[in-house]
């Protein structure tokens, strides 16, 4: 049965079959439903409330499935842009960055987006919650979950191949409560999933979900709430640059819920979405007009990851086919999917620091050059209102004025270990 609605404050939807249902606590997947479907908070608030600037992210609580707030987070800030604005010739460009820019008010310690996600995931967690939540990531998703989880004593077991250890950098010592494994150098980021993959088939871990979680793709999701409530309208255009393409999947929700709310325009936002040449998978399954990924060799899938500069944007497994995931959201919303190289975004990186005053991600500097080459080739214009999420930024500023700390593994894995040595090595840890 369906609990009181208002008490409960979200119900779960299946994008699919639109049956509703409770939040079991973690529940990633429609009840009883075999086609492959994201699932949807619907909150019981139409109208979001926006709350004051020092509830950091929990601003946007209303519409995020949590159950309680952490300490220490800060929500994406959005301003009108000046001088790269100026710059690009644009009338109505606004920035809305996620990062470290205290005179801006951003200060995610962790300099990325993926410190929004993880003060909602980990919101979503009951505090009685006594199994060990399980994430694996090659970078920014892993830095932030260690930060958020370690501030607030959450137990964490987190999955990175060895050679990606320089991502986990940290301005203080971490909390034992965040334990570290890796798969041997050499591996990649499917190497630690299949890890994590296997811890999870312990009893005491779970999946924290990735897209599949209503609390990622909502935390997410606030980047746009910043700037509705910064504009007072929902803008043309939203440029990303996407891996999975959550982000862009979360910013189609969080503008349908917009559009519900009534008060800040009807239109959908294209999903002007951007890759890096060579690792483009997304773009090639969009221009084929696919629903499916097209098949890539997953050697080819190799030597063009270790090409392109945006590490973080080498997904080889999107939510893009699942029904509500990225292929649907760019069909409903139209959009397009956009592609820079090396060279373009380090141009772009240098324009950007140039004309707004901060450094920012190779992967904000994909979204920057195609906005760039989008005014360019008249696919934008200059009086469209234009949103563009700086996903990470201020990593160089912040290491210049904080002393850095690394985390260490506390065990290294072969590439493929078997569930008995996975089973073996996490009963000592936890
Ligand atoms: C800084 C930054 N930007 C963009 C992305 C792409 O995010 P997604 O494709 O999950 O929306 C990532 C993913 O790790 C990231 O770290």
């Amino acid at each position: 049965m369906i609990k009181d609605f208002k008490a409960t404050k979200y119900i779960l939807q299946s994008v699919y079959t639109g049956k509703q249902f409770n939040d079991e606590g973690w529940t990633l997947d429609a009840p009883n439903e075999t086609k492959p479907t994201l699932i949807r908070a619907i909150y019981n608030k139409k109208q979001i409330e926006v709350k004051e600037v020092s509830a950091g992210i929990y601003r946007f609580a209303d519409w995020l499935p949590i159950h309680r707030t952490l300490k220490g987070s800060s929500a994406p800030v959005t301003y009108k842009s000046e001088g790269l604005a100026k710059h690009l010739g644009l009338n109505n460009l606004y920035i809305t960055f996620s990062g470290y820019w205290p005179e801006k008010g951003a200060k995610f310690p962790t300099c990325s987006f993926k410190e929004t996600e993880a003060y909602s995931v980990c919101g979503r967690l009951s505090a009685n919650e006594k199994k060990v939540l399980v994430v694996a990531s090659a970078g920014n998703t892993a830095r932030a979950f260690a930060h958020v989880c370690s501030d607030n004593n959450i137990p964490l077991l987190l999955c990175v191949p060895e050679d990606n250890l320089n991502a986990l950098w940290f301005n203080k010592p971490i909390n034992d409560c965040v334990k570290l494994v890796v798969t041997k150098s050499g591996s990649d980021y499917f190497d630690a999933i299949h890890l994590s993959n296997l811890a999870c088939q312990l009893d005491n871990f779970f999946a924290e979900g990735g897209a599949k979680n209503v609390a990622r793709r909502d935390g997410m999701g606030t980047t746009v709430l910043s700037a509705v409530n910064e504009i007072g309208k929902i803008p043309d255009y939203y440029f990303q640059a996407i891996g999975s393409g959550t982000g862009a999947i979360a910013a189609w929700e969080s503008n349908l819920r917009l559009i519900d709310d009534g008060r800040f325009g009807r239109n959908k936002m294209k999903l002007m979405v951007s890759q890096n040449k060579p690792f483009v998978p997304i773009h090639d399954a969009w221009k084929a007009d696919s629903r499916e990924m097209l098949h890539l060799d997953d050697n080819l899938a190799r030597t063009q990851v270790e090409e392109i500069i945006a590490k973080v944007l080498s997904n080889r497994k999107p939510p893009y086919p699942i029904i509500g995931g990225l292929y649907d959201a760019m069909k409903d919303a139209g959009g397009d999917v956009l592609l820079a190289n090396n060279d373009e975004l380090q141009k772009a990186s240098k324009i950007f620091e140039e004309t707004e005053g901060n450094d920012i991600h190779p992967a904000s500097a994909v979204a920057t050059a195609t906005l760039i080459d989008a005014i360019k080739n008249g696919l934008v214009q200059k009086d469209d209102l234009i949103m563009l999420n700086i996903t990470g930024g201020g990593e160089n500023k912040f290491k210049r004025e904080n002393e850095i700390f690394y985390l260490k593994p506390k065990h290294v894995f072969e590439i493929t270990p078997d569930l008995e040595t996975v089973k073996e090595v996490l009963d000592q840890l936890f």
